[in-house]
């Protein structure tokens, strides 16, 4: 056992006031109510405004998470950000965030593992705290998917949503916090999920023509490969921590789908209320749906101190990873 644990000191989110209902995209694609409500269990999600981007809603997020753990930025020792949709191709979303709260010198660096990048950046965090190199430090998952969703492709468009969650993870007993973290990658399956462009595609006209600078997703092959993985996950977190599932509070898992989460949990016998779902109010948020889900568990009382919680997540990459929470 580490000497150190990495322990949620606080945590916080936000989401952007503009919302994008069913019936709004309905007279943007040949889509109804009815279809996405059944297939995903999303009725509205957020959209950015101008002037709102990534990092301005990440920071949004830290802020609440501060406050929660009552610290001010000058306590924290690192700021790491999960993103996919950063503010920028550089610099870092995070190298934002220190500085809008007032940092001028703190690490910051960002995390791409898409969907499974709140885990990521979570056990990236929690390792600086046990590995005895720093006490308080951020993690954050935020996007603005809406800069990269097409909203000509119906298969998609109805999916995304822009957010942001944050934690303070603070150093103390090893018993607490973070306790188990499972992380997995395989790139073959790169293309079920991307957004192109970069250093293998620079932009172009073609691309554009293409349009290719938004996500493309292979949306059947992508639910099959989540609800196997959600299972597997959460049998791994069990196993590797021998907990039954008497002993978790609450799954929080990434808001994929509620198709996905319901049929995952079914086949895992267990109820439906042990999942922390709200699919229906902000879509799929990719890095942020889990600390947004969390933080809103722990405002809503439905995580308390000493609970034990169980993360999952799956997404492009492919990645997919676990965590085991205890707070
Ligand atoms: O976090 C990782 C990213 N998340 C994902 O990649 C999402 C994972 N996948 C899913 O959530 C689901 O696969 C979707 C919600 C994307 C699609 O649901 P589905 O039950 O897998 O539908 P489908 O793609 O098999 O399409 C069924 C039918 C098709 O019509 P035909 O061929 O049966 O006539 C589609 O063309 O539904 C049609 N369809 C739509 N109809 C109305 C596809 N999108 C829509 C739409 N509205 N928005």
């Amino acid at each position: 056992m580490p000497q150190y644990g990495a322990i949620i000191a606080g945590t916080g989110s936000h989401v952007p006031e503009k919302r994008l209902t069913n019936d709004d995209l309905s007279r943007m694609v040949d889509t109804n109510d009815e279809w996405i409500v059944q297939r995903t269990g999303i009725k509205e999600r957020r959209i950015a405004a101008n002037g709102e981007s990534t990092a301005t809603l990440a920071a949004a997020a830290a802020r609440k998470a501060l406050a929660a753990a009552e610290m001010a930025p000058e306590d924290l020792d690192l700021v790491v950000c999960g993103t996919i949709s950063g503010e920028m191709i550089f610099p870092s979303t995070a190298c934002f965030v220190a500085a809008a709260l007032g940092l001028n010198s703190t690490p910051a660096f960002d995390v791409s593992a898409a969907c499974s990048g709140f885990i990521y950046t979570l056990e990236t965090a929690a390792n600086f705290i046990k590995a005895g190199r720093y006490e308080n430090v951020l993690a954050i998952g935020a996007e603005t998917l809406s800069r990269i969703t097409d909203y000509t492709d119906r298969g998609s468009c109805i999916l995304f949503g822009d957010g942001a969650g944050a934690v303070v993870l603070r150093r103390g007993e090893p018993t607490r916090g973070l306790v188990y973290s499972g992380l997995h990658a395989d790139g073959h399956g790169w293309e079920m999920l991307c957004c192109k462009p970069g250093s293998r595609h620079p932009i172009s006209e073609s691309l554009i023509s293409e349009r290719d600078q938004f996500m493309k997703i292979r949306g059947r092959e992508v639910y099959k490969f989540a609800v196997q993985r959600f299972e597997e996950l959460i049998e791994d977190a069990l196993r590797k921590c021998e907990l039954t599932t008497d002993d978790v509070k609450l799954i929080v898992p990434h808001q994929v789908n509620q198709r996905i989460i319901d049929s995952a949990m079914e086949k895992l016998g267990l109820g439906a209320d042990k999942a922390y779902v709200n699919i229906d109010k902000y879509g799929n948020t990719s890095a942020a749906s889990i600390p947004i889900a969390l933080d809103e568990a722990v405002r809503a009382g439905r995580i308390a101190p000493g609970d034990t919680i169980i993360l999952v997540a799956f997404g492009a990459g492919l990645t997919w990873a676990n965590a085991v929470i205890r707070m």
